[in-house]
């Protein structure tokens, strides 16, 4: 039934591609999103499907993963794309079957995973998830093409991906990253909103550390409108870092489920940023092996300011640290640690 539903979507998106843009396209790109069935599988497909993600001319063929039970609402979301007439879908793979599912990927959004419910702390997921991301690794290693770029976003993500990478043998371990993109946008749009600008003017703010309440939001360097901009120092202390560092858990009490859109949103821009750079003048944040920049461990992964060119990412290097800053770097550092102490026996 699968193998039949991935033959027709194929064909019929082939046809449909070929017909709306002629010849001038780019060869297409393979992207696999596990946890496809999941809700923030629902918000991100369909707008990576539109070429929002990789852009007008790049046509790609989806790899939609998710566990067995859920194959009946994944064969839904794949008839929903198909009643899209996405022009740029050449074709659609809807598995549980890991192996199909990265064969030859060259992008992987991995959403798949256990999500925290309310009252639940990141670490608290740490055992589950970790067995899954030891698995995937595997399947991406064995499997997948060779230039993949991964981002996960399943959380606890920084040691998500810490386990994943720690599978991967033959493909370089920079291509393995970890999301906190949400929480970049999210310090931005806090910081537009004190300073009455359009999130768009803010500049140079960047996430340090992990994905979760002792994440760093650094703002010493910050600009608005391209003019250096400051905000006082009890409201970040007290309104503007907590905020950042508790919004994923004020969306899971409002909404009773986990940020998604947003989350969907963010996995969009942080692969986006990674193909197509940062803007001169600017940086972004990405969770990504640490290479010991700022007292960071190395192989940690840790989210730093970067500079994206030519599909290649670097750390911004030098930014001033003040004690009130390296205050909360050495916790959040501190976490990732002990994250990594306690999966210690996924990393042999
Ligand atoms: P969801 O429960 O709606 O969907 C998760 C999906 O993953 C389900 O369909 C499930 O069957 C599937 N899944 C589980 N294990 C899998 C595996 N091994 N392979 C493939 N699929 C698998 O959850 P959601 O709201 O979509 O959230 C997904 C994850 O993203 C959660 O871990 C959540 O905490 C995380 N998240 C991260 C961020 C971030 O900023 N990094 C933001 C929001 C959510
Ligand atoms: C978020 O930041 O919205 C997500 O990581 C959800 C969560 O588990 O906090």
């Amino acid at each position: 039934m699968q193998k039949y539903l991935q033959k027709a979507l194929t064909n019929q998106f082939t046809r449909a591609s070929i017909a709306h843009f002629g010849q001038s396209l780019k060869p297409p790109v393979r992207v696999a999103i596990t946890g496809a069935a999941g809700q923030i599988g629902y918000s991100l497909i369909f707008r990576v499907a539109s070429g929002e993600m990789l852009g007008p001319n790049q046509p790609i063929i989806l790899h939609l993963i998710d566990l067995p039970f859920a194959m009946t609402a994944l064969n839904g979301v794949a008839m929903e794309i198909q009643d899209c007439a996405f022009p740029l879908v050449q074709g659609i793979v809807a598995t549980d079957n890991q192996t199909v599912g990265f064969k030859d990927v060259n992008y992987a959004l991995l959403v798949g995973a256990k999500p925290r419910g309310p009252g639940m702390e990141r670490g608290d997921l740490l055992k589950d998830n970790g067995k899954i991301f030891t698995e995937t690794g595997k399947y991406i290693n064995d499997h997948a093409s060779r230039d993949i770029k991964v981002v996960v976003v399943g959380n606890p993500c920084n040691t998500n991906c810490l386990i994943l990478a720690n599978q991967i043998k033959d493909i370089p371990k920079e291509n393995f990253t970890a999301m906190t993109r949400l929480d970049h946008n999210r310090a931005q749009y806090q910081l537009a909103d004190k300073l009455g600008v359009h999130s768009s003017d803010i500049r140079k703010i960047a996430i340090f550390g992990n994905h979760s309440p002792t994440m760093v939001p650094y703002i010493d360097q910050m600009t608005a409108k391209n003019h250096k901009a400051t905000v006082d120092q009890q409201w970040v202390t007290q309104t503007f870092i907590p905020s950042v560092q508790q919004r994923g858990a004020e969306i899971i009490k409002a909404r009773k489920l986990s940020s998604a859109a947003s989350a969907g949103n963010a996995a969009m821009n942080h692969i986006t940023t990674w193909v197509n750079g940062t803007p001169e003048g600017d940086y972004t944040s990405m969770a990504i092996p640490s290479d010991g920049s700022y007292g960071v461990p190395k192989g940690l992964i840790f989210s730093f300011p970067v500079t994206v060119k030519n599909g290649k990412y670097s750390i911004v290097q030098g930014l001033p640290i003040s004690p009130f800053y390296q205050g909360l770097l050495d916790k959040t550092i501190k976490e990732l640690v002990d994250e990594r102490n306690a999966v210690d026996h996924l990393l042999k």
